[in-house]
């Protein structure tokens, strides 16, 4: 396994054609970015079309200290836009009319379609003006949720083209959890499709959003409209299963409207709606580690120049690519790198339906062969799924188009990072570890291809425009080496604004704990030569014997063992460390759990990181609590680590199953 030190250098012809070629071009980038704001980010912001021009004098103002008064952000204030005009006429206008914009990949093989920007601009005025037929105006919020087909984006930009502010939820959560967030934000309508196939398994969306909608009624707030896109009957069902689903499909009189009867006969032509900048794009509901969901605001003109900056620089996008990004739109990966960031660009995308182990657990790399797909996103997660087959799934298809590899949503251990880069990668991909999170909106810390030296699992330097700081406990900011909270001290384009409806939350969430600065709510190191590392969830860190380390840390080192396919690691209290670790192991097959293992296990931990971090306790994990998107959910975890069955709300578990499974599991001795 390679080490804290090992570099591997960017592959040259990644580098020579790169838009940023070199880590020196990097650096120089980043320090304009960061002496001279008004003057880098107006450079980018006049690719794009602003209806009322830009007032340089109040180009970027910020407040980012609870003691010097209300905390705010405001990008390009008093200019006026509008986003879908941007990503669509003005990428016409500029000669892509017939440049694919999608390719649409469903879920079974035999289905797909593919969509130019002119074709995808027409269909947007069309519902934008049945949007509008119906009352939606600027403003109002209307609740998306939909699967991965062409629809969802043109409701996003229809929504856009109006001036209404989208609320997407990802459609996995429960009727509750949907209900839950129209509620909050009060949607009049609602998107959605009657059903879907992922893999074999059928979700029938529209039955879920009619509970939803009940649950809404029952509390007072009626959503007014529903349209629904008849997809099922136009898709292959899995082999062996009947698909006549969408004759099923019950449509509320005067509430539910078919897309196809009211879309096709829209006038194609609709004129934008010019917003302020600072108007509010979207809002999308990120869990909080306590309490409801918090409704994350974005707001215009500054995204759309984060959204397409971090794309076109981070996954070095050049006009004739065709870019991957398996995330679903419900989340925000999709939103600014399925939506906003490509079409900003120009970019053609692949947009697929299903998951990557179906029909064939090489789906993901029949797609990248049959498009040749240049830019590959996806997360770890799916990573180390995809490592526990043989290696032949993947060597025998053609990935020779492949450029840029990117991994999202957790730290990558450097084993997957390791298999990633040779298998799929063959050694001369970049692979870029973006971390960020919904409330940055686009990328904050990353390699770029072609520019920086990578080091397995670091997600390296900061995005132009973003200044991170390490703080210790005490607020104090850590110079060079060292480990803390990673914070930001001062806003990039696309950062969010305020939690819908709730600036108090906004402010005592991420402003409070370090007044001046914006709190990731991770930890992160830097190391001797500058890389900052993401070390997880500052919740998730452990202090044994004085000791501070992350979880993370310790999981990548148990994952390494041959016999492991996934570790996660909590922090039990102890007597006389303070805290101990306690590790839940799942086995990949090749060996058995037994004692042998767990010595191993506790002498490989001892070994890479220090006798200080052996683990206390560890158990076997046929299977862990996840979130729908895949994030393990250690607030379980240590109730299991505590044997306390008061683990309250586990609605958001993809399989709620397993946490009796771990309590049955626990060692006697634990
Ligand atoms: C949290 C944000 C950003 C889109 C998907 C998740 C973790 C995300 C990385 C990475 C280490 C990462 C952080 C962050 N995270 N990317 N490359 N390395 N950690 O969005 O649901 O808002 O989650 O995901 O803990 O705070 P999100």
């Amino acid at each position: 396994m390679p080490s804290e030190k090992t570099v591997y250098l960017p592959d040259k012809n990644v580098a020579k054609n790169a838009h940023i070629s070199s880590f020196a071009q990097y650096k120089e980038m980043y320090q304009q970015s960061i002496d001279n704001p008004e003057e880098f980010w107006g450079e980018i912001a006049k690719q794009f079309h602003w209806e009322n021009p830009i007032n340089y004098d109040k180009f970027f103002t910020f407040n980012f200290d609870v003691c010097k008064g209300p905390i705010y952000t405001k990008w390009l204030d008093g200019a006026t836009t509008n986003i879908s005009y941007n990503l669509l006429d003005r990428n016409i206008r500029n000669g892509h009319g017939d440049k694919i914009a999608f390719y649409w990949e469903g879920n079974h093989p035999d289905d797909y379609s593919r969509l130019t920007y002119k074709k995808l601009l027409e269909e947007v005025c069309r519902f934008a003006n049945v949007l509008k037929s119906k009352g939606i105006k600027r403003g109002d919020r209307v609740a998306i949720y939909m699967p991965m087909i062409l629809e969802s984006v043109i409701a996003i930009l229809a929504c856009t083209r109006i001036g209404a502010v989208h609320s997407l939820v990802f459609a996995g959560f429960s009727a509750d959890s949907f209900s839950e967030r129209i509620i909050d934000c009060q949607a009049r309508a609602l998107i959605t499709a009657d059903g879907v196939w992922r893999g074999e398994k059928y979700l029938a969306l529209k039955s879920i959003c009619d509970q939803a909608m009940d649950k809404c009624a029952k509390n007072g707030h009626n959503v007014e409209v529903c349209f629904v896109v008849s997809h099922l009957e136009r898709v292959t069902a899995p082999s062996g299963v009947q698909s006549n689903q969408s004759n099923k499909t019950p449509m509320q009189d005067g509430r539910d409207i078919w897309w196809h009867d009211v879309v096709p006969q829209a006038s194609t032509s609709c004129y934008p709606e010019w917003m302020q900048s600072e108007d509010p794009l979207f809002m999308l509901y990120t869990s909080g580690s306590t309490g409801k969901p918090k409704g994350v605001l974005h707001t215009t003109g500054g995204y759309l120049l984060y959204a397409a900056t971090t794309f076109k620089y981070v996954f070095d996008y050049k006009p004739n690519d065709v870019y991957w990004c398996t995330a679903d739109i419900g989340w925000i990966t999709g939103h600014t790198y399925v939506v906003y960031g490509p079409l900003a660009n120009a970019a053609t995308s692949v947009l697929y339906e299903g998951t990557p182990f179906y029909p064939q657990n090489d789906r993901f790399w029949g797609v990248v062969e049959k498009y040749k797909v240049n830019q590959f996103y996806t997360a770890p997660t799916a990573i180390r799924a995809l490592m526990k087959f043989e290696d032949s799934l993947v060597t025998r298809h053609d990935l020779s188009s492949l450029r840029v590899l990117g991994s999202v949503g957790e730290p990558i251990n450097p084993e997957a990072w390791m298999w990633y880069y040779k298998l799929v990668g063959g050694e001369k991909c970049s692979i870029v570890d973006t971390f960020w999170q919904t409330e940055t909106g686009g990328h904050v810390l990353t390699p770029l291809p072609g520019a920086t030296p990578m080091k397995p699992g670091a997600a390296s330097f900061p995005f132009f425009g973003v200044q991170p700081v390490l703080l210790d406990e005490s607020g104090k900011e850590i110079q060079g080496e060292g480990e803390g909270y990673l914070v930001f001290s001062r806003p990039w384009p696309g950062m969010m604004r305020s939690l819908y409806n709730n600036h108090d939350r906004y402010e005592t969430t991420y402003f409070s704990k370090f007044p001046g600065y914006y709190c990731t709510g991770d930890g992160a190191r830097r190391d001797a030569d500058g890389y900052l590392w993401v070390t997880g969830r500052v919740d998730d860190m452990l202090n044994v014997s004085g000791h501070l380390m992350s979880t993370a840390e310790v999981e990548s080192v148990l994952t390494e063992h041959r016999g492991v396919s996934e570790a996660a690691v909590v922090a039990k209290p102890h007597p006389v460390k303070g805290e101990c670790l306690y590790c839940f192991i799942t086995t990949n097959g090749q060996v058995e759990f037994n004692a042998q293992l767990v010595t191993e296990l506790k002498k490989i931990v001892r070994e890479r990181i220090g006798p200080f971090a052996q683990p206390d306790v560890i158990q076997s994990a046929p299977g862990l609590p996840k979130t729908r998107s895949g994030k393990i959910m250690r607030r379980i975890l240590r109730k299991i680590a505590l044997n306390d069955r008061d683990i309250g709300d586990i609605s958001s578990l993809a399989d709620s199953s397993v946490v009796d499974q771990l309590f049955a599991n626990r060692p006697i001795s634990a």
